[in-house]
């Protein structure tokens, strides 16, 4: 897959930060020693763990060179208050020591790990007892946004890169962390982001999830496709005079291990 677009996935780092913001005021940790970000992007939301946690030791893992780059420049890094490392999070956490972090977090990035409720027993593991593991991902796979990725992906013939299993709802991570033996805070919100400028869903969606997609196109196709791409999402997104409505549903996982 093609490399992350830092600068234009922060041009909705307003919008995208309320997850992350809502899914940590779950995680009532008290003083932790060690603190990890799977899957960190530009280490902006990443940097708030260390200024709420200043004990810990904060570490974020991102796979994408463009997104560490950015990381690593922040303040506080260059601080030493954050560390960060580039490297497959299933990688990583196979050889990091179990019972070794007191919170994990990840946020918006689990969604690109192919079957990742395989992945979190081993998430549940690096936990030391009492440890949280804070978890949210998109859940928009059938919002007109991804609909009509996967239609026009057909017919541009490269179905296989729209192609994103449906994300598990809440009651699934409840399943999988309970059987895990943990205590369980699972939910959903639908957010409506009130978005602005031209073809602002557009301009949304080509930062992450169209993104395999569009590098899948050949050259020379790619702009058609845009075009196409973008005159359906202003159907399904009428501008008002108030802006853009993105609706967007999102699922929330904070476990404690016992
Ligand atoms: C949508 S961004 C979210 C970034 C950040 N957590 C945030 O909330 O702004 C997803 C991030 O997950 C990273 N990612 C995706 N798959 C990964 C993997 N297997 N290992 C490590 N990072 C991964 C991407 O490089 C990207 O930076």
């Amino acid at each position: 897959m093609s490399d992350w677009d830092r600068v234009q996935y922060a041009r909705f780092a307003g919008a995208r930060g309320r997850p992350f913001r809502d899914l940590l005021a779950q995680v009532d940790a008290v003083d932790p020693r060690t603190v990890v970000d799977l899957g960190c992007g530009s280490g902006e939301l990443t940097a708030t763990l260390a200024e709420r946690w200043p004990g810990a030791e904060v570490v974020g893992v991102d796979s994408s060179p463009d997104m560490v780059t950015g990381a690593r420049a922040l303040p506080a890094a260059l601080a030493g208050r954050l560390t960060v490392e580039e490297a497959d999070l299933r990688a990583w956490v196979a050889h990091r020591a179990p019972g070794s972090c007191d919170v994990v977090v990840s946020n918006a990035a689990l969604q690109w790990v192919p079957d990742h409720l395989g992945l979190l027993p081993a998430l549940v593991d690096l936990l030391a007892p009492g440890g949280r593991l804070a978890v949210q991902i998109p859940g928009n796979h059938d919002a007109p946004s991804h609909r009509i990725l996967r239609e026009l992906a057909g017919r541009y013939g490269v179905p296989e890169a729209a192609r994103r299993p449906a994300v598990p709802g809440p009651d699934d991570y409840l399943g999988v962390l309970g059987r895990l033996g943990c205590a369980v805070d699972a939910w959903e919100t639908t957010y409506l982001h009130v978005l602005s400028g031209p073809d602002p869903v557009w301009e949304w969606v080509r930062g992450t999830g169209a993104r395999p997609l569009l590098h899948a196109l050949p050259d020379g196709r790619r702009e058609e496709f845009a075009e196409e791409y973008r005159a359906r999402l202003r159907e399904a997104y009428p501008a008002e005079a108030w802006g853009t409505v993105l609706p967007f549903r999102r699922v929330f996982a904070v476990a404690v291990r016992r």
